[in-house]
């Protein structure tokens, strides 16, 4: 079966932190092994297509390395010439953050305190007070969670009114032949690749479980207008990455 595998939903927490934790300093470099050098691309494009002005504040949850934080404010420094703007990362993993927040400390950005890093869940958000962010992101991330539902309220909590969700996640690809180099890029070379770099397989292959229980793109639109936001006009995704990646982007009401 390629779709709908599943990691038990109440230990599924525990075990994507378990898996984290292993991989969080190859993490950056896999990514990039695995996306064939696409991943820088395809992040740039996510936010570019927030089209953000200036002096947003970004909640990045899942973010991890900081990898949307870090294309987000170079895209306000250079696009909107905004030195204003500021993201705060949160992560269930305590050892991407420690990445995240050394790759952070020697830039402008942490200087002018417009990065901040905390560690959280995204189906609680116990420390982010409600209608406080402009923009909700969650680049790879939304697959790991086991209640996506109780993800989705919390985000609808934590922006502000006219606020904006984006969700980067994998797509479901429908054509036959996108079906089988997806098969074999999930199945057998991104475990290879955590094999070779981490050294550590199975953890890839439950990775690779966790990404086929994203929902198809379109339930998880009716799950974001369920939730309470404004679709944007079409199907209410952008397939990207030869339709590998799907991203998602929803307005909550004023
Ligand atoms: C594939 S990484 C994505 C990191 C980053 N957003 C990016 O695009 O590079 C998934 C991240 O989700 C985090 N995560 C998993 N379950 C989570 C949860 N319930 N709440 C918050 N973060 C979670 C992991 O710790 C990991 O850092």
């Amino acid at each position: 079966m390629l779709y709908g595998d599943t990691i038990p939903i109440d230990s599924k927490e525990e075990i994507m932190d378990r898996i984290y934790c292993k991989i969080a300093d190859r993490y950056d470099i896999t990514v990039e092994i695995t996306t064939f050098g696409l991943n820088k691309l395809l992040k740039r494009r996510f936010v570019r297509l927030m089209s953000p002005i200036a002096g947003l504040k970004m909640l990045d949850v899942a973010g991890g390395t900081g990898q949307i934080a870090r294309n987000y404010l170079a895209y306000q420094d250079t696009v909107n010439n905004d030195t204003s703007s500021s993201v705060h990362v949160v992560d269930l993993n305590e050892q991407m953050l420690r990445v995240g927040k050394h790759r952070f400390a020697s830039t402008q950005w942490a200087r002018d305190g417009r990065i901040s890093f905390a560690q959280g869940s995204a189906e609680n958000l116990v420390d982010i007070a409600d209608n406080s962010f402009d923009i909700y992101s969650i680049s790879a991330g939304m697959h790991n969670i086991p209640h996506m539902e109780l993800a989705l309220s919390e985000v609808y909590r934590v922006l502000k009114p006219g606020g904006l969700f984006a969700c980067l996640d994998y797509d479901r690809v429908e054509t036959p032949i996108a079906k089988q180099i997806n098969r074999w890029h999930i199945k057998t070379f991104a475990p290879a690749i955590g094999q070779l770099l981490v050294g550590d397989r199975p953890s890839y292959e439950r990775l690779v479980r966790s990404v086929m229980s994203f929902p198809h793109q379109r339930d998880f639109v009716k799950a974001i207008s369920q939730a309470g936001f404004i679709l944007p006009p079409g199907k209410g995704y952008k397939s990207m990455l030869c339709d590998n990646m799907v991203a998602f982007y929803g307005t909550k009401p004023e």
